[in-house]
């Protein structure tokens, strides 16, 4: 007989129709769809056109009507300023009403967007939301960014107000917010109107007069706003993300389907229920923190727990099992980096001894691929099921998973499980010829996709389908290698672009060569990601100088180290770059950046066919030794 998942997959592909319309029954309409699936313009699919719902009333105003008001709903517990800050439903829904208010007195209506550049404090999450009430379109931009990433998209969202803080805290450093956001104004072409600043104590921005609001004084003044009514299918948030240039992607999330799907996820996939804990450790700038720091918890009528700390360092590795049990948290949901961070500290688990994790079940790991070993050691230390899931800011939740809350499969190690009902995961080859059980090619997925994943790219479809639809026609481009076994397991082994994951953020070296090769003295360049034990992958940058340049090298290595810190973001975590003669070729002009990288791992390696020159894979295999690469590494 088939299990609860098996029925719930074979339905969702067969009948999708009828499996989301019925996950949609649990959820608030003003109106309720047309239909469910409309394909009429294809390759573009929407859900539940027809129907009218607003977001924030899904994830506050529903569960005060149905009893939670006093239930807590928002739990803000940040290390770093020694604070914990406790909302019930009502309580964040009044903040959200007149943080709503406040927008709208800077004219802000349905369809307009507002820029968020916040660092993990509450009213990030009251800033998304107070959007969602009026149906303005959110875009948030993560903290680690650098001015010029973020007026990147401030060109490309034209957001009518921007909202910020005075200062982020990393670790014990101050991060000064608003100097940012100020040149990013500057560098932009398209000026917002308006920014709302949230002052911080650690630091009180200077406001410009006549564009600058203080938060505080903004809210007073504002009445609190009712939710508004929106089309299923506009536009909720708008995430950039790295596309293959240094040119983001605004990756589009609707409201109706978003709702749907998440709230859904809930159970199925994380097997928690009303009422209970949930703690996503990541960021609201990053996806996971827009679906499980934010939305989807709220949907299900759950604790969220929003944390502005790091795994370790605030102050110790035991912050997670110190949050867990102060909070009662049932599952949580982290990068695997982070708990290599605390494996590092504390291999044996000791802080893990000191606190009282009873009530905790499970351990849910995404955003890079979970190494084995990370997760047999949080098995073995933390005594419950350790769960890999797969899935990418385009997605917007988990391509494939072990979803716990139908039914929980053996883990094998390696794999993400298996296809979450809703995407129907293929591997095919270069034609677009479906592979046989363990054969490796690209993963990609039948469409539609479900409900909650990306409808295009903000005001670029066609872009839209050149980055995801056209190569394989019929199915999404995943960007993802992998393959799927005999019992249906999807193992990801890697990107398919120059897409890279360092400490589970995800970037591009194309747009880090594009920095580089700005700098006056480089002729050409590459950048290309390398094993980190902490990371997962760092970049590593090389450059060929212009002929003639007799500067030193350690001043240009250290200038365009700094150039892509002040250029994209400390995020980007590019700190070593060295000088090469000439960089290896095929015969055609390609750069080989999979053998370079294969030697800087000191992985086994062939020379290439196509090479123009052998010769220059020993210079490659010296000047990475002299990095601590390759045969040198530790
Ligand atoms: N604002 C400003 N700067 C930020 C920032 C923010 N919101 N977030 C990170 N940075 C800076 C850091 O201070 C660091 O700067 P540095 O080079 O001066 O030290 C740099 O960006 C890199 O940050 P990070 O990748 O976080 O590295 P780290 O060494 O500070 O910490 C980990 C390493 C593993 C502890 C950390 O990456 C982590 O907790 N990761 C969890 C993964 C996660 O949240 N993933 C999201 C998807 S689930
Ligand atoms: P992001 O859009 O930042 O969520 O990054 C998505 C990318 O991260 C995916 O395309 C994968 O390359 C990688 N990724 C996320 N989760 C996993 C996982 N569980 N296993 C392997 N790779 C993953």
């Amino acid at each position: 007989m088939a299990n609860r998942y098996e029925e719930a997959f074979e339905r969702s592909l067969k009948d999708p129709e009828g499996f989301w319309g019925e996950a949609a029954e649990a959820c608030f309409w003003y109106k309720k769809w047309d239909k469910v699936l409309d394909d009429s313009n294809k390759p573009f699919y929407r859900w539940f056109v027809g129907g009218e719902t607003n977001t924030a009333y899904n994830a506050l105003d529903y569960h005060i009507e149905n009893g939670r008001g006093d239930q807590l709903a928002l739990i803000y517990d940040s290390p770093v300023t020694n604070t914990i800050q406790k909302y019930t439903y009502t309580e964040l829904r009044d903040e959200v009403a007149k943080f709503a208010g406040a927008l709208a007195d800077q004219g802000v209506v349905k369809g307009d967007r507002v820029i968020i550049y916040m660092p993990m404090i509450p009213q990030a999450a009251i800033a998304m939301l107070g959007c969602a009430r009026i149906g303005a379109i959110h875009s948030v931009v993560f903290g680690g960014f650098a001015a010029k990433e973020l007026a990147t998209r401030i060109n490309d969202a034209k957001p009518k107000v921007m909202v910020s803080a005075s200062c982020g805290i990393e670790v014990q450093r101050v991060i000064k917010y608003k100097p940012l956001l100020d040149k990013a104004i500057e560098l932009s072409d398209y000026k917002p109107e308006k920014c709302i600043i949230f002052q911080r104590p650690m630091e009180e921005a200077a406001l410009t007069p006549g564009r600058d609001l203080d938060w505080n004084e903004a809210v007073a003044a504002a009445k609190p706003a009712d939710c508004v009514p929106v089309a299923a299918t506009d536009p909720l948030y708008i995430l950039y993300t790295s596309g293959t240039t240094g040119q983001p992607k605004g990756v589009v999330r609707d409201n109706g389907g978003h709702i749907v799907a998440l709230k859904w996820t809930m159970k199925a996939v994380y097997d928690v229920d009303p009422g209970e804990v949930f703690w996503a450790a990541s960021d609201v700038g990053w996806v996971v923190g827009h679906s499980y720091i934010v939305y989807a918890p709220l949907f299900a009528g759950c604790t969220t727990i929003l944390f502005e700390g790091k795994p370790v360092g605030t102050p110790d590795a035991g912050v997670f099992w110190r949050v867990i049990s102060e909070h009662n948290v049932k599952s949580m949901f982290t990068a695997p980096t982070a708990f290599r961070a605390i494996k590092r500290e504390d291999s044996k688990g000791e802080f893990i001894k000191k606190y009282d994790l009873s009530n905790f079940k499970i351990l849910f790991l995404a955003g890079e691929r979970s190494d084995p070993d990370t997760i047999q050691w949080s098995e073995r230390n933390l005594k419950v099921p350790v769960i890999d899931h797969w899935w990418q800011t385009e997605t917007g939740w988990a391509i494939c998973a072990n979803c716990m809350g139908l039914h929980h499969f053996p883990v094998k190690y390696g794999s993400p499980t298996k296809s979450v009902p809703g995407w129907d995961v293929r591997v095919v080859n270069e034609s677009n010829k479906e592979l046989k059980r363990g054969e490796i090619g690209a993963l990609v997925v039948k469409l539609p996709l479900p409900p909650g994943s990306l409808p295009t790219l903000w005001q670029n479809d066609d872009r839209f389908i050149e980055s995801y639809l056209e190569e394989f026609p019929g199915y999404y481009k995943t960007a993802d290698a992998g393959y799927i076994d005999e019992d249906d397991y999807v193992y990801v082994m890697s990107r398919t672009d120059d897409i890279i994951n360092v400490a589970g953020h995800r970037l591009s070296t194309g747009a880090m060569e594009e920095v580089l090769s700005d700098h006056q003295d480089v002729a050409e360049c590459a950048v290309l990601g390398v094993e980190d034990q902490l990371k997962g992958q760092v970049p590593v940058g090389f450059i060929v100088l212009k002929s003639g340049i007799d500067r030193p090298q350690e001043e240009i290595v250290k200038e365009v180290i700094a150039m892509v810190r002040d250029r994209i973001g400390p995020v980007a975590a590019f700190k070593t770059a060295t000088v090469v003669n000439r960089l290896p070729k095929t015969r055609s002009g390609k750069i080989l950046r999979g053998t370079i990288q294969k030697i800087a791992d000191n992985k086994e390696y062939s020379t290439p066919a196509t090479i123009d020159d052998p010769a220059i894979l020993d210079e490659m295999a010296e000047a990475l030794n002299k990095i601590g690469l390759g045969k040198s590494r530790k």
